[in-house]
């Protein structure tokens, strides 16, 4: 945990956003595998972790703004418990650690909640993702599941996006502990790919190395031969030569902090010509959205400048043709690259996308777009100094994209489907590197992790 003074802290600035009523914290609880006492690994919910700090089971937080006092709802360990798990500290002094001086047991929270729903003050809680907290959230306040997502606190969830959105110092420092995981991670991955192996000898690997860390991973790693697939989660293929391994891999830091990085590797050590024309528009495109990032500026249109920038590098290929600035106008661009450039990073990999995307990514100045490709981009609205987010252009040759998009005959005075047909097969490319938004600029966190084609064949010719 931060020293106490951090959620102190972040729970004052949130009284102060918010103004009035009563703010419900759900922690998160263990969810069963396959039967009830086999649980899936604990993972506490990230806005619970970022007010109150503590990474434990079956706790509820709350903020009593008019009363200027914050609880902490959760039960002392049983004989049983300390039986099977050992002995645990209280609730109030885990709560201690968090500068929270109330605590009870868990079911007081239903009745000092409907107290306060009785003294018809408002009761504010974010939008739940997992299906305990909708039946507890159910339970605490008499709201149907079905009827939870429409009495969401939009005030509550403004105040905490523009908190969470601006790292603090001690945030930043522990998203650079978790870069060095990330750079383990990958480079073990490219010491390791060669022809005759496993996907997945190389993801339990990278795996392994998280958890080593007393971490686990921010997300299922994406680790394929089949890189056109976008979130291919699939570790079975025999990697051959000739194939290149796209990676999609990060970690959490002992706090939760997560890394994100993209890295697309030759099977073979050696990228062919063909591979190293694609692989490095992609990291042109990567290189100058870093480049033009800094505050003020909007990620849409961050992320229209590499599109354009792939679109420039596809044209010397023979691949596409026309004005780029016009190709990316009207989507043309999304047949390669269907997805957004990147997104905001922090105690979730995809930073707050549980209390809501349009909150988090956009605002009343930049709205979602509604193209194909461009609408799935996670943040378009302006940056500010403090935000964390990746840049991860990508290039893909999709079949199924590719079939519809050439039988309905779309953008054809910008894509050369004859030429593009060739590169079927080939699979995908994309690069990723987390980055923090600076007073003049920006930077990328953490010791960078070979990238150029050069770095990467060095470093899989060191094996
Ligand atoms: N790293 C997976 C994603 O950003 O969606
Ligand atoms: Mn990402």
């Amino acid at each position: 945990m931060f020293e106490k003074s951090v959620y102190e802290n972040r729970r004052k600035r949130l009284k102060e956003k918010v103004k009035s009523g009563v703010i419900l914290i759900m922690g998160n609880v263990d969810v069963p595998m396959n039967y009830p006492a086999n649980i899936y690994h604990f993972r506490q919910d990230s806005s619970f972790l970022y007010f109150f700090g503590l990474d434990q089971q079956g706790l509820i937080g709350v903020i009593d703004v008019d009363n200027d006092k914050d609880y902490i709802f959760g039960n002392d360990v049983s004989l049983d418990g300390i039986i099977w798990m050992g002995p645990q500290p209280l609730i109030s002094e885990r709560a201690e650690k968090a500068g929270v001086k109330n605590t009870a047991p868990y079911n007081s929270a239903f009745d000092f909640i409907k107290k306060a729903q009785d003294a018809k003050r408002k009761v504010h809680y974010l939008p739940q993702y997992r299906a305990e907290n909708k039946l507890n959230l159910e339970k605490l306040l008499g709201i149907k599941v079905d009827d939870q997502p429409k009495n969401v606190s939009v005030e509550l969830i403004k105040a905490v996006v523009d908190l969470r959105s601006v790292k603090e110092q001690v945030e930043i420092a522990e998203l650079e502990k978790v870069m060095e995981t990330a750079y383990e991670m990958h480079t073990t991955a490219m010491k390791m790919t060669k022809p005759g192996i496993y996907e997945r000898e190389v993801s339990g690997v990278l795996e392994g190395i998280a958890l080593s860390k007393g971490g686990m991973l921010s997300f299922p790693i994406i680790l394929t031969v089949n890189g056109e697939t976008l979130h291919n989660h699939y570790h079975g293929n025999l990697m051959k030569e000739g194939q290149l391994l796209l990676i999609d891999a990060g970690a959490e830091s002992e706090m939760h902090y997560a890394s994100d990085h993209s890295r697309t590797l030759p099977v073979s050590g050696k990228f062919t010509k063909k591979q190293k024309d694609i692989y490095n528009i992609v990291l042109s495109s990567q290189l100058k959205a870093i480049d033009a990032i800094k505050p003020g500026i909007t990620y849409k249109s961050i992320h229209l400048l590499a599109a354009e920038e792939i679109v420039n590098g596809l044209k010397d290929l023979d691949l596409m043709k026309g004005d780029p600035k016009e190709a990316v106008n009207k989507g043309a661009h999304a047949l390669f690259m269907p997805h957004g450039l990147g997104h905001m990073m922090g105690l979730d990999v995809h930073d707050m996308e549980d209390i809501g995307e349009n909150h988090v990514g956009y605002d009343d100045e930049i709205k979602r777009a509604e193209q194909f490709g461009t609408a799935f981009l996670r943040l378009g609205r302006k940056l500010q100094t403090g935000f964390v987010l990746t840049v991860e252009p990508g290039i893909y040759f999709i079949p199924a994209l590719l079939d519809k998009w050439e039988k309905e005959g779309l953008h054809k005075e910008h894509i050369n489907y004859e030429n593009v047909r060739k590169y079927l097969g080939f699979g995908g490319v994309r690069i990723e590197d987390d980055i923090l938004v600076t007073d003049d600029g920006c930077r990328a966190l953490g010791q960078p992790i070979p990238k150029t084609v050069e770095e990467i064949e060095e470093i899989m010719g060191s094996k």
